[in-house]
């Protein structure tokens, strides 16, 4: 199912690992070509696959065609403020290397709005080093970086994909961020100059039968 590999993509074996059995539900905020949304169809019943950029819902609605995967283009916290996506809805959100994009606060608030309770929440962001001692992990990790790189034949990704470089946080921003905002959330690095942060949603079992939300918006 990988047709190509880059630091991003590294990182969905251990997001799809974390989606709760079961899951009804899923979502994937910024899902650029939807690669990650269609490893989630593996798991959940429906996913939903949201990006603002047109090029890459097209890219994202063309890979998903044959699946229970509903594209919307839009952007990510208006349309949680416009009840596109339905708060308290799904059993699991993720988010790669998109945070950096938004408002982080207000995008892991609205993320969290979404989970069910006891729903899970994965984010991959990036980070970069501004003190020594991220300056030494980064050495440190960069024989293994470039040997899993090399192993995967290089870095490679879909065309058109939008990026933002001048909005990364520190390593030490984005931790605090994340267990600010989520209180309870497990954050750490990971080997490909991103963190990882995790949390579940407070609150009872998550309900047998409950149905499934539905989003208003046409597949194409
Ligand atoms: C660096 S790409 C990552 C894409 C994909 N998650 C991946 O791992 O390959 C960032 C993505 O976030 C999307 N994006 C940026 N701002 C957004 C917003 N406000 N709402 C929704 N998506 C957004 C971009 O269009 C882009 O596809």
């Amino acid at each position: 199912m990988t047709d190509y590999w880059n630091h991003n993509v590294a990182h969905h074996a251990r997001i799809v690992r974390a989606m709760p059995p079961n899951c009804r539900s899923a979502l994937d905020v910024g899902c650029g070509d939807g690669l990650l949304a269609q490893k989630l169809a593996t798991r959940a019943n429906w996913v939903v696959a949201l990006d603002a950029s047109a090029d890459m819902a097209e890219q994202a609605r063309r890979r998903t065609a044959e699946l229970d995967v509903e594209v919307v283009e839009a952007d990510f916290l208006a349309a949680v403020r416009d009840g596109v996506l339905p708060r308290h809805s799904f059993g699991f959100v993720t988010s790669v290397a998109v945070l950096h994009h938004l408002d982080p606060e207000a995008a892991l608030q609205a993320m969290a709005s979404l989970l069910e309770p006891g729903g899970r929440l994965a984010v991959a962001g990036l980070a970069m080093s501004r003190s020594a001692v991220d300056w030494l992990i980064a050495a440190a990790q960069l024989p293994i970086v470039q040997t899993i790189r090399l192993a995967h034949g290089g870095k490679s990704g879909p065309d058109g994909m939008p990026m933002n470089f001048d909005d990364i946080p520190s390593w030490a921003q984005s931790k605090r961020t994340a267990l600010d905002t989520l209180p309870g959330a497990r954050w750490h690095r990971t080997l490909q100059l991103r963190y990882m942060i995790e949390w579940t949603a407070p609150g009872a079992e998550r309900r047998a039968g409950q149905r499934r939300a539905s989003v208003p918006v046409e597949r194409t």
